[in-house]
């Protein structure tokens, strides 16, 4: 990147229309937030249908209990509902400033996305990835632009949890990093900026704790309740790393802890066999549960 070379209207007006890739509880989330926060005009593209209904059916709940509680207007729950649409094709993207990816923590997945969206977004769109664990660099070597390429990962229930990291890959330009933290502040969330390593710093520090909360459970050394009501009692957390690994969905924890494990080699981040064996056996939704419910 040169300094000398023209500044793209987006580097120049900041982000007008923001894309967002996924419509399951991050996606979704990013999604309200963008358009209840920072008033931006979003579009969510999923390919499953079903499965966009049930996120729009979701944010209009939290919107309902926000005017409820006196938060919001219901004129400005509305402003948001208008704000967001929704499609299941990626050349509905063409126009936004910036995509934000939040499709299945898969390599794979997210590379075959990556080049799509190369194709369909406009030339100075910044593509950012909501990636828990997957390298920037990595997905950024799926398309033509790396230097545009970013890392924006917020943390679960999106529009309650404050934190966002921000990721540069490689090749990441300052100006790209800047526009993004400032996106993210106009959604009202505080930033880090983290190195391009697996797991970044969140998940480096909250999946071994949840890994040997597991690892507790399997040898039988305490009951589930007991290890959680540890970490809520004792150490004021908000909710115990058991019950924390199944809001975070066990088959997202499983996926990042093996991304950590394979990229550092480090037996910190093995996955438990139980954990393993949970995720052949369950399957969670968090949007048949009660937005008011503690245990989502
Ligand atoms: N979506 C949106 N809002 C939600 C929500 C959801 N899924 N679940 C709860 N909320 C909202 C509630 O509506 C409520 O809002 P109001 O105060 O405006 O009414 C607020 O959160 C508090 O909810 P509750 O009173 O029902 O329950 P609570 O006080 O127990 O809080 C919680 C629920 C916010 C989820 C809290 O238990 C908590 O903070 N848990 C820890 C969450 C956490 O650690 N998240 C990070 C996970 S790591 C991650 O995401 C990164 C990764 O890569 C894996």
């Amino acid at each position: 990147f040169h300094t000398s070379a023209p500044i793209s209207p987006v580097l120049q007006h900041g982000i007008k229309r923001v894309g967002v890739i996924g419509s399951g509880q991050m996606g979704l989330g990013i999604a309200m937030v963008a358009a209840n926060v920072a008033r931006l005009p979003v579009v969510i593209m999923d390919v499953n249908k079903e499965q966009i209904d049930k996120g729009i059916k979701f944010m209009d709940k939290l919107l309902e209990k926000d005017v409820g509680k006196s938060k919001i207007t219901s004129e400005h729950a509305q402003g948001t509902k208008d704000l967001v649409s929704t499609t299941q094709t990626l050349k509905d993207l063409r126009d936004v400033d910036i995509v934000i990816e939040a499709a299945s923590e898969n390599l794979a997945i997210k590379t075959a996305l990556f080049a799509d969206l190369d194709k369909e977004c406009k030339p100075d769109a910044i593509l950012a990835t909501n990636t828990s664990s997957i390298s920037i660099t990595k997905i950024a070597a799926a398309t033509s632009r790396a230097h545009q390429v970013i890392g924006m990962h917020f943390m679960n229930p999106v529009p309650v949890m404050k934190l966002v990291e921000i990721i540069p890959g490689l090749a990441t330009t300052d100006n790209i990093v800047q526009t993004t933290k400032e996106l993210a502040t106009s959604m009202g969330k505080t930033t880090t900026v983290v190195q391009d390593v697996p797991g970044f710093v969140a998940n480096r520090l909250l999946m071994p704790y949840i890994n040997e909360a597991v690892i507790l459970l399997e040898n039988s050394w305490a009951s589930a309740e007991d290890i959680d009501t540890t970490m809520k009692l004792g150490m004021n957390m908000p909710m115990g790393p058991l019950t924390l690994a199944d809001f975070i969905g066990l088959d997202t924890c499983l996926a990042i802890m093996k991304v950590i494990h394979e990229n550092t080699g480090d037996t910190k981040y093995r996955p438990s066999v139980l954990l393993q064996n949970w995720v052949q056996e369950t399957d969670s939704d968090i949007y048949n549960s009660d937005v008011s419910d503690k245990t989502p």
